[in-house]
């Protein structure tokens, strides 16, 4: 009896036992289907050749004895293609260790994934607020934000991408001002080539007093009409005939990019959804981040979900282009005596968690990503958030929003102010 998280290793060693066959192969894909069962897929020379397809079977029977139930009968086990390409379509995998020839591919249901990566975006900074748990501050830290930013002058484009649990636009916009429609019918309407109808009402500008301007695109609009139908839609490909399907985030960069280009922002501040699914996964890897603000709250939770998330892209080769966007910070951290202590503690976890993606540089080296534990500017450094009486559990953000000032909005955010003014400033330079 095996698990699906012994597949890989399994694999590794039914493999070695064959090293010399496998070698001779042209290439060889284990497919790990949707419900976790596993196929080779060969290519069409190598099956063509009967004694070399014999070979393959054997070692498919070898394999599926191993991780039995994860495998199908050998007759059904083995599929073949003319290229690797035609196969994976657009799958990345990974490489099996210890065989070049030989990648692991996965067939997931949730057609987003973590594994590809958009290039950061050459427009106006994203900066997408993540983290791995609800209820740390997150939409409050960027309404705040949003706020700051304005009054310097700026003009900010905000997305409510948390479709799930959408909750931003009531801190920046006034019931009246909300716009017909959100992000999701947005995704709905260009699945049948109808996005242009709902673009223009999908935007709302906040009548909060700034010198910039806030320019804010919710989840859903006024109304949220079908909401859970249209959730249901939002993460489907688009098919047009003759062309390959166009995956959802895809089509979200795509909106995302007509809005830039509509409204012209100096940044673009994204809330993501929570945790590590679809519309997280589309946030951080597809929209063209420039920084991802990890919130973290001290706590087992938090950093065994970031672990499994950097062991991910570590897995598949991508977290060198990854590390450089992220930046954590520390929500809702105690106002009182604990603050110094609780600092502390999570700054040691953040290192810790950070350290498995810093290079390794031996002393003297100059070269290397890597930062020390006590580095202030290091990304692993938590920009503090203060818990704060006046932001804690407010019926109304809004009105809250139309009062504030900006010492009070430096005092529980003046850290992460002062990061993001350097990205824009950083930005300005390039
Ligand atoms: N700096 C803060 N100090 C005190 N309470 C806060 C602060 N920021 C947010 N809160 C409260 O924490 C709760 C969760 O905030 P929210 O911003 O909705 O979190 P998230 O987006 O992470 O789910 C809300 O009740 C909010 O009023
Ligand atoms: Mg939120």
């Amino acid at each position: 009896m095996s698990t699906f998280d012994e597949i890989v290793s399994n694999a590794i060693e039914i493999l070695e036992e064959h090293h010399n066959m496998v070698d001779t192969l042209e290439w060889l894909l284990i497919n790990r289907d949707l419900n976790g069962r596993v196929r080779f897929i060969v290519s069409e020379k190598d099956a063509a050749n009967d004694a070399r397809y014999k070979q393959i079977e054997d070692l498919y029977s070898a394999l599926a004895k191993r991780i039995a139930p994860h495998a199908y009968p050998v007759a059904t086990g083995i599929l073949s293609e003319y290229e690797p390409e035609d196969a994976t379509q657009g799958i990345v995998g990974f490489v099996l260790p210890g065989f070049e020839n030989v990648r692991v591919i996965d067939r997931l249901a949730s057609e987003s994934r973590w594994e590809t990566i958009a290039e950061v975006s050459t427009g106006a900074p994203r900066i997408v607020f993540f983290s791995i748990k609800g209820g740390v501050g997150r939409s409050t830290a960027l309404a705040a934000c949003t706020w700051a930013l304005a009054k310097q002058g700026k003009r900010v484009l905000v997305l409510d991408l948390d479709l799930e649990s959408p909750g931003l636009s009531s801190s920046l916009l006034s019931p009246e001002r909300q716009p017909k429609y959100g992000i999701t019918d947005w995704l709905v309407e260009d699945l049948v080539d109808n996005g242009d109808a709902v673009l223009k009402d999908l935007i709302a500008m906040s009548d909060l007093p700034t010198d910039g301007q806030i320019n804010f695109v919710p989840a859903h609009g006024k109304e949220p009409g079908d909401y859970v139908s249209k959730l249901g839609r939002v993460w489907m490909p688009k098919t047009t005939l003759r062309k390959p399907p166009e995956a959802w985030s895809k089509r979200l960069k795509r909106l995302i990019d007509q809005l830039e280009s509509d409204i012209k922002p100096d940044v673009i501040l994204i809330d993501s959804r929570a945790g590590i699914d679809e519309v997280a996964a589309t946030c951080v890897t597809h929209l063209g981040a420039d920084t991802i603000l990890m919130f973290a709250i001290q706590g087992q939770q938090t950093w065994t979900g970031y672990r499994t998330l950097f062991s991910y892209w570590q897995q598949l080769g991508v977290i060198t282009e990854m590390r450089t966007r992220l930046q954590l910070v520390a929500g809702l951290v105690p106002d009182d005596e604990r603050r110094p202590e609780y600092i502390a503690a999570i700054c040691t976890s953040s290192y810790l968690l950070f350290a498995d993606i810093y290079d390794n540089v031996s002393l003297g080296a100059v070269s290397g990503w890597n930062y020390e534990e006590d580095d202030d500017t290091a990304p692993h450094a938590p920009l503090p958030i203060r818990w704060n009486r006046g932001w804690f559990g407010l019926l109304n953000l809004q009105q809250r929003m139309q009062q504030l000032d900006e010492d009070e909005v430096e005092l529980v955010y003046g850290k992460l102010l002062g990061f993001l003014k350097n990205v824009l400033e950083r930005e300005n330079q390039t």
